[in-house]
């Protein structure tokens, strides 16, 4: 079978493992932590980094740090994985939901300036609320879809104008870089995953980064529970969400081959557009949208305009009748049952789009031979 995207551990993996159980250090103390620490906040161009248990402790960490409370709003895109919208929830708030764009398939800004202009109002205590439920608008979450950075100066701006912090669910942007220089410093903090299929593992992990060490510190205290040293004094109400050392040593075994691994998603990416542009375009085919500097997290094709979940389905069961993994991708989050009443705007591009996509095999180990299978296979299976 030719895997939509395994971690690839050839590396010092085994061996950096071996030392935590060599050394006892397995827990959330350790030299790998630091490690991983520097070399994900040098790779994102932050001032620091906090490692956490997963990308979705990481959202949850990053958006209590920046004040978002029961009973409030954090704009997102309806297009995301459905953790962006837990993290929400895990902080008793809504998401509300907004559109993406065709072109880089992430929160599309002009609709979210127009959407707080017809909704909200900022009242005389400087802060701003949507109209119709009354609740405050606490954050404006965009996501790095694919690695893909969108319009950051128009986010920037929008947070600015409406005095709302920015976060953003950077889970599957390792290596992305925007307008050639790191994403680091575009947000108040942004929030990566090391999940199994994300680009760089950990097993299981996640990142908060940003260039505010007064934040970097908060988001540390309370994912250690917001312990005061050195006796049983704690301070707010924190959470156990650190990343283990043993974690860590998978993570910096991997980030000693980041480049190497963008190097080879990008690879694929490019190869299935060159190999399938031609035929693809006589069928109305397109792919997966590249934002320069994308990271190139997943790739793949998309169906015409009018195919349905069914017909995408129908192609990725053939495909594993070729021993070949091939996916849907997500559906959004205004279809999934807990967000279904959240405020949202018109969603026409993700309802459409997200029951056409088709997701190839992308992992960082594929060789030129699979990715030739995958493309025949595409093509024959289409015709
Ligand atoms: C866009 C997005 N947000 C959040 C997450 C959550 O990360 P994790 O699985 O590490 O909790 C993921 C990946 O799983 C993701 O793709």
């Amino acid at each position: 079978m030719i895997s939509l995207a395994i971690p690839n551990l050839n590396g010092n993996e085994k061996k950096y493992l071996d030392n935590c159980i060599d050394t006892t250090f397995v827990s959330s103390v350790g030299e790998y932590v630091n490690e991983f620490e520097k070399m994900v906040a040098e790779s994102t161009g932050s001032i620091g980094a906090v490692a956490t248990s997963s990308g979705t402790t990481g959202l949850h960490s990053a958006l209590t740090s920046v004040g978002v409370k029961h009973g409030e709003l954090v704009i997102i895109p309806t297009f995301t994985f459905i953790a962006s919208a837990n993290a929400i929830r895990h902080c008793g708030a809504d998401p509300w939901l907004m559109d993406i764009s065709e072109e880089d398939w992430c929160l599309n800004p002009v609709l979210v300036r127009s959407e707080i202009e017809k909704h909200c109002e900022k009242r005389a205590d400087g802060i701003l609320y949507h109209k119709e439920n009354g609740k405050r608008v606490a954050a404006l979450m965009p996501v790095y879809t694919l690695g893909n950075v969108p319009d950051m100066e128009a986010f920037r701006k929008i947070a600015d104008d409406y005095g709302i912090p920015l976060v953003v669910d950077a889970a599957c942007a390792i290596g992305a870089t925007y307008d050639g220089k790191k994403f680091g410093s575009l947000a108040d903090l942004s929030v990566l995953s090391f999940n199994g299929n994300k680009t760089i593992t950990c097993g299981g992990g996640g990142a908060v980064v940003g260039c505010d060490q007064d934040r970097l510190d908060h988001v540390r205290h309370i994912t250690t529970t917001a312990r005061v040293w050195p006796d049983y004094d704690f301070d707010e109400v924190g959470f156990n969400y650190r990343m283990t050392n043993v974690q860590a040593a998978i993570g910096v075994a991997q980030m000693e081959r980041l480049d190497s691994f963008i190097d080879a998603k990008r690879r694929a990416r490019a190869y299935y557009e060159e190999k399938l542009e031609s035929w693809a375009q006589d069928k109305g085919i397109t792919f997966f949208p590249t934002t320069d500097g994308s990271s190139c997290w997943f790739s793949g094709i998309v169906l015409p305009e009018g195919a349905h979940l069914e017909d995408a389905k129908r192609v990725c069961a053939k495909l594993k009748e070729s021993e070949i993994e091939a996916r849907s991708f997500w559906k959004p989050v205004h279809l999934q049952k807990p967000y279904a009443d959240c405020p949202k705007s018109d969603v026409s591009i993700a309802e459409s789009l997200w029951q056409r996509i088709i997701t190839l095999p992308c992992s960082t180990n594929i060789t030129e031979a699979e990715l030739k299978k995958v493309t025949d296979s595409v093509i024959e299976i289409l015709n």
